[in-house]
């Protein structure tokens, strides 16, 4: 016998077991109340669910079917038919059909010459263009008796009836008769105490108040010296409970948000479908970049290209530092720049064109943004690969920005987010100079986040900025992974609701 079993019994469950195995093993809840071993029948079933739990006793359940009267009505005005009788009888043994619609409206007396016929108790006779009803030998011996479905009601007035006590096919017609019987099912609960149960009352319970719950009075009074404590059972079953939680890529997103609007800066975000122009021209993204291709970008064929002619000066401006610098002292990238490749329509690379497309409507000085979007690429997915995903993007146009602030301001939101080592290297954007990629050490390995870097004259110098402008981009997935110690990306989207209720890390 397992000590940590009878340690763990409440009151009421060594009441239980005493109360079983002083009238034999095998009782009912309504027995132990009628003997007086308990007031009420839930704290009998409480302590046996639990006792049934922990194998001490076994709680059989059978259930039995009784009939009882649907409608009251029916047993104080009688079957329709018995009215009938009594009328036509009153009227003489015969009356007209119509005569019986007028003694009985709403339609009672359809029912009644129904059952009338059915069960022989008075014919139909045609007189001329009327239709009489006329007792029957059977009709009329009725009149002193009572039918065998009125037995039936009488019974069933007297108190539910247990099914198979009475006849089978009068039950079907009453049940069918606008459910004037219907079934009630009772559930009778037997309670058996177990060989385990017998084993633990033959070890000794002894029966003493226990506390279970300790208060301030008890700790005050100094009584907790004297009280016995109930210990707890650890392993008895109990019901698992899951409360409602947002997905982790919500709360993840909550949290990326909540740290940037601490550190002041304030959240933007563009459109899906951009033209190549300012997904990548604007960003000096040479037109024979590899990103550019095909199989990297998805390009659209509605709308398959955008009219740029409505800011017609900064395609000018653009065309003009791709094929030799214009104004910014560069030596732009030479060639032909091609204004059909600007046009096309694609879904945005990266979140660096909302960066962009906000510095040309608020080119203003000092100013600290951020977004956290959708993005897409081509790519084929696999565990760390998706053709959507989520970018963080941000950057601060001011005049005192310079390239440590930049390393600061991500070692700064990454050590929020928990990760406090960090590897910044150097790398190369065609819209960034310097450049930089950094890495996070975790789970013994470096993985690459993102990128960064100081935007080039060649990309700011038409909007007219002339201070520094930083510029990084993160992967979100990428982090949630991390945080999480996800090996595969797809189980971010797969939101398989039973893991992400029973998943105790997100
Ligand atoms: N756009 C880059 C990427 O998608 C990240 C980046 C943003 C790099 C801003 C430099 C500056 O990987």
């Amino acid at each position: 016998m397992d000590r940590e079993i009878l340690e763990g019994l409440s009151y009421n469950e060594k009441r239980l077991l005493l109360a079983m195995d002083k009238i034999g093993g095998v009782s009912t809840p309504e027995e132990l109340i009628a003997n007086g071993s308990f007031a009420l029948e839930v704290e009998v079933m409480g302590s046996a669910s639990w006792l049934s739990t922990k194998g001490l006793m076994q709680m059989d359940e059978e259930q039995s079917v009784f009939y009882v009267l649907g409608d009251e009505k029916v047993a104080k005005d009688g079957l329709a038919e018995r009215r009938a009788i009594t009328i036509i009888n009153d009227a003489g043994g015969r009356m007209d059909m119509s005569a019986l619609a007028e003694a009985m409206p709403n339609g009672e007396d359809k029912i009644a010459v129904g059952w009338l016929k059915r069960k022989g108790l008075a014919d139909i006779v045609k007189e001329g263009d009327s239709k009489i009803l006329a007792l029957t030998d059977l009709g009329k011996e009725m009149l002193s008796k009572r039918m065998p479905d009125e037995e039936v009601i009488d019974k069933l007035a007297q108190g539910p009836v247990a099914k198979g006590t009475v006849d089978e096919k009068i039950i079907k017609d009453l049940k069918g008769r606008q459910s004037m019987v219907v079934e009630d099912v009772k559930v009778k609960r037997t309670l058996k105490l177990t060989d385990m149960g017998r084993e633990a009352i033959a070890s000794g319970i002894e029966l003493k108040e226990e506390v279970a719950q300790i208060t301030d009075n008890l700790i005050q009074s100094g009584k907790w010296k004297e009280v016995d404590f109930r210990k707890y059972d650890v392993q008895t079953f109990a019901p698992a409970f899951y409360p409602a939680k947002k997905h982790p890529l919500s709360r993840l997103g909550a949290e990326v948000r909540k740290i940037y609007t601490d550190m002041g800066f304030t959240e933007f975000d563009g459109e899906y479908v951009e033209p190549a122009f300012w997904d990548l021209d604007v960003l000096f993204v040479p037109q024979d970049h590899p990103a550019r291709e095909l199989q990297d970008t998805f390009y659209l064929s509605n709308p398959k290209k955008f009219d740029l002619s409505s800011y017609e000066d900064l395609v000018q401006m653009v065309k003009k530092i791709h094929e030799n610098g214009g104004d910014t002292g560069s030596t732009g990238w030479g060639g032909k720049w091609s204004r059909e490749m600007a046009e096309q329509a694609m879904l945005r690379t990266h979140t660096t064109v909302n960066t962009i497309t906000y510095i040309s409507k608020h080119p203003e000085a000092p100013a600290k943004v951020f977004s956290l979007s959708r993005i897409f690429r081509k790519e084929s997915i696999d565990a760390t690969h998706l053709p959507e995903f989520t970018q963080i993007e941000g950057i601060v146009i001011d005049e005192n920005a310079n390239f440590d602030m930049l390393i600061s301001l991500i070692k700064e939101f990454y050590s929020k987010m928990g990760f406090d080592q960090i590897r910044i290297r150097p790398a190369y954007f065609p819209y960034t100079e310097p450049s930089l990629e950094f890495e996070v050490f975790f789970n013994g390995k470096w993985m690459e986040l993102g990128g960064a870097g100081i935007f080039r004259p060649e990309v700011v110098a038409p909007f007219g900025v002339k201070v520094p402008v930083l510029a990084w981009g993160f992967g979100f997935e990428r982090l949630a992974m991390l945080k999480w110690n996800i090996k595969d990306i797809r189980d971010l989207y797969i939101s398989d609701i039973d893991d992400l209720k029973k998943n105790p890390t997100f």
